[in-house]
């Protein structure tokens, strides 16, 4: 499957120069994308013709691809340059000694990569994700914090945790007082396109008969949520607003007029809600206004691990350069989400998911039945991935 689609490989604020290198690697294969002259990005195979070193092995500016073996070098444009002891080769005189390149894309400042020369353009493979996200221009925006993390389970399985809402009745009960966890929308378009919309800043069903009034909702979104404006404790609901829209209000000031936006036509939706769109099948950008996670899963090293990276776009300032992108940081094994204090308390909502993770991926090796049953509608974007993989397997090709 991997081969055959578009994989989400970099973010354009990464290699913003020419010469900047991106390594990125997935499935046993390793790429060099690199910014050109010209602008334009390539991905060359990150691998030594000569007898096959990888090339490089960090992230960072190049000015040529000198293999640190024997020396073999090629330029940023992937045409070989040099080969120490040439005398040595004239077999390769004749030959084409250029780094094999895969097909690149991009789209609202993400990069991708196909290797197939037969696989639909990217415009055709992410309908109609662009018409989704018009006003939302992520191309404005730029990696302001990533995090990445080994879990000890399969990437399906870890970015399944992630396509419904409902199992925070269980998972994170902090979230239900301003949270619409059960009565989240669900749409699935084409095979690639799937999302859930989880409204933020009103009470789950399961709370609805409790009496709470407006204030207890914000009052628990300012402790639970490390994706809002302003998110302390003792803010009071002004006159004429729910908290709805005075959550909505201070994210609006903050997040888009702050920065030099105009925010008078954006709605309350888009500044506060979660649109969580998959795109088959490990790339999860959130639609809105407030700062947009991104999700990456990859198996890592093998298929009984994954590794997940959690991005928080920020907008640029409108009049300002594009700030220049977070790096990845890399939790180690018993460092928790949390420890990352930046996002708040979303890191104690990955920390609880990944409390599941393993243990589902050791009860479905286990399983008796080799069975799971799916919901029919909240867990509609499961089976739509699973559908769609499926056409991928069958292939012939
Ligand atoms: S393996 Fe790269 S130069 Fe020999
Ligand atoms: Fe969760």
């Amino acid at each position: 499957m991997w081969p055959a689609i578009w994989q989400f490989a970099a973010r354009q604020e990464e290699l913003p120069e020419p010469g900047d290198t991106v390594v990125y690697e997935n499935v046993g294969k390793s790429w060099l994308l690199v910014r050109q002259d010209d602008g334009s990005v390539r991905a060359f195979a990150n691998v030594c013709l000569h007898r096959g070193r990888k090339l490089r092995t960090s992230s960072g500016p190049a000015e040529e691809f000198e293999c640190p073996f024997h020396g073999f070098t090629w330029a940023t444009d992937g045409s070989l340059k040099r080969v120490p002891c040439q005398w040595d080769f004239p077999h390769l005189m004749q030959k084409d000694m250029s780094l094999p390149e895969a097909r690149v894309a991009e789209w609202q400042g993400f990069i991708f990569i196909n290797e197939d020369g037969k696989a639909p353009p990217i415009e055709e493979y992410l309908s109609p994700l662009d018409e989704h996200f018009k006003r939302w221009r992520l191309d404005e925006c730029y990696t302001a914090l990533w995090v990445g993390k080994v879990i000890h389970a399969n990437w399906k399985c870890v970015s399944e945790a992630f396509m419904e809402a409902w199992h925070s009745i269980i998972t994170h009960p902090q979230l239900l007082p301003f949270t619409a966890d059960a009565n989240s929308k669900y749409n699935v378009w084409g095979d690639h396109v799937n999302l859930t919309l989880t409204p933020f800043g009103v009470l789950s069903p399961h709370l609805q008969d409790q009496g709470h009034d407006e204030q207890f909702i914000v009052d628990s979104f300012a402790r639970g949520s490390g994706r809002t404006a302003q998110a302390n404790e003792g803010m009071q609901i002004p006159e004429g607003h729910t908290a709805r829209s005075y959550i909505a209000e201070l994210n609006r000031q903050q997040f888009v007029e702050a920065l030099g936006y105009d925010g008078a036509d954006l709605s309350d939706s888009e500044m506060v809600d979660a649109f969580t769109y998959n795109v088959f099948p490990n790339f999860s950008p959130w639609g809105g206004f407030a700062p947009n996670v991104v999700y990456r899963w990859r198996p890592w090293p093998d298929h009984r691990s994954a590794l997940m990276e959690v991005r928080l776009l920020g907008r640029k300032p409108k009049d300002g350069p594009m700030p220049e992108a977070a790096e990845m940081r890399f939790l180690s094994e018993d460092e928790p989400w949390d420890t990352v204090q930046e996002w708040g308390q979303l890191g104690y909502v990955f920390d609880q998911d990944m409390e599941n993770l393993p243990y589902v991926q050791e009860g479905m090796e286990a399983s008796a039945n080799g069975v799971l049953e799916l919901g029919n509608y909240q867990e509609s974007r499961i089976r739509h991935f699973h559908q769609t993989m499926d056409k991928y397997l069958a292939r012939e090709d």
